[in-house]
């Protein structure tokens, strides 16, 4: 053969050997080749178990997607390009044959908002939002739309609050809607919403579980009954996650229990302090037994386990004070995600709700002093003395 046939052939195609890789590899084939087309022809019907195109499985995605159904005990998962791909693809596998209709909560992530008031309700979804911590309301909000999903956070951001899920996925199932949760901010360590009624539970990878602030992914952990339907979905739309950024995320899972357990004891450490702290107005934090939903955490969560997050209002501090504030932290990082190693700070008011006037964040509880903490693996002394100099001179 001639050099340039070579250049492209050679070296490539090998039989896989009796070994097995520890840990699973990066794939980054797009086709994959059989012995025989017959062989290929029952691949492609999915007659029997093979890859034959990366948009439809891909082995190192398939690996994550097994790893991530087995932590939130669902019948299969599809892995995202973004949080938002998942979000979107969910939306659709639950609308797919039904009524295009959603009931959602009202405090959701702004992107996922966006997708809902920018691109469903102008393709003709009627979309409803309610307060999905008052079950009287989110039944008559069903009775009458009768959605064909609903679809709220198990934790929610940045207020933390937390519905009862399992009383959510009743009233879904009653009237015969499907139940989407996205569970990012709490994790499958803290619930698992398929085990309380949930069809379709979503996460952006890019937070806690895959959790060094390294790959952007989300995916779907689907019930059986939606999961040939999401799975005709991607196929056709192609919203998947590329293997390096599988390998990044199932990398990180490795971790992910040991991670969250200290995060969740650094916030409660990191609350309990800031409740003392006099240049702090106000403490919202899951664990706390004056939170709103305690009752609803008491019964969703396990015991000392109450997530990552801290949102606290600092005294008197109007935007530049905050400004000030945040530009002092010498540890914890400001930026606009959470769940990673290390720990982050937010200011909601100029990121995740920029886009609301200063009236519609009021009425959400939004105030111009409200900041937003994800803590991270970090010693707590360490994180406590930089919020302690950084508080000092707010
Ligand atoms: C609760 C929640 N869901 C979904 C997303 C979207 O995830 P991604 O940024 O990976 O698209 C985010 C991102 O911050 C989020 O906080």
């Amino acid at each position: 053969m001639k050099i340039e046939t070579q250049a492209v052939h050679a070296g490539d195609r090998k039989k896989p050997g009796r070994w097995v890789p520890v840990t699973t590899p990066i794939y980054t084939a797009s086709t994959y080749l059989y012995e025989e087309m017959a062989q290929l022809d029952r691949v492609f019907g999915r007659e029997e178990p093979g890859y034959s195109y990366s948009r439809y499985d891909n082995p190192t995605s398939a690996a994550l997607e097994e790893l991530v159904t087995s932590l939130e005990n669902g019948h299969g998962a599809l892995a995202c390009s973004s949080g938002m791909a998942a979000i979107q693809t969910a939306l659709l596998t639950a609308l797919t044959d039904r009524r295009k209709s959603v009931v959602a909560s009202g405090a959701l992530y702004g992107a996922t908002i966006s997708v809902l008031a920018k691109i469903f309700e102008p393709l003709g979804v009627e979309v409803t939002y309610v307060d999905v911590c008052d079950l009287g309301a989110v039944e008559k909000a069903v009775a009458e739309h009768r959605p064909a999903c609903l679809l709220m956070e198990t934790v929610s951001n940045p207020l933390l609050r937390v519905g009862r899920i399992d009383r959510v996925a009743e009233i879904a199932h009653a009237a015969g809607a499907a139940f989407i949760v996205d569970n990012t901010f709490a994790t499958p360590m803290l619930v698992r919403p398929l085990e309380l009624g949930a069809n379709l539970v979503v996460h952006s990878l890019t937070k806690f579980l895959a959790g060094h602030g390294d790959v952007l992914g989300g995916v779907i952990v689907s019930d059986a009954g939606h999961y040939e339907t999401l799975r005709t979905l991607a196929r056709a739309c192609g919203p998947v996650l590329g293997p390096f950024e599988s390998y990044l995320a199932m990398r990180g899972i490795k971790t992910f229990p040991l991670r969250m357990e200290r995060q969740c004891s650094n916030a409660c450490r990191i609350a309990a302090w800031l409740t003392e702290h006099p240049g702090v107005e106000r403490v919202i934090y899951p664990g706390d037994p004056s939170h709103p939903d305690a009752a609803a955490v008491k019964h969703l969560f396990p015991d000392g386990l109450y997530g990552a997050m801290v949102s606290f209002e600092v005294r008197g501090a109007q935007r530049d004070d905050i400004f000030r504030f945040m530009d002092r932290l010498k540890l914890v990082v400001r930026g606009t995600s959470l769940g990673d190693v290390h720990s982050l700070m937010l200011y909601p008011a100029m990121a995740s709700h920029r886009e609301l006037s200063p009236k519609h964040r009021e009425r959400l509880g939004i105030r111009d002093n409200l900041v937003r903490l994800s803590a991270g693996i970090e010693a707590v002394e360490d994180i406590l003395a930089d919020l302690d100099q950084a508080l000092r001179m707010a």
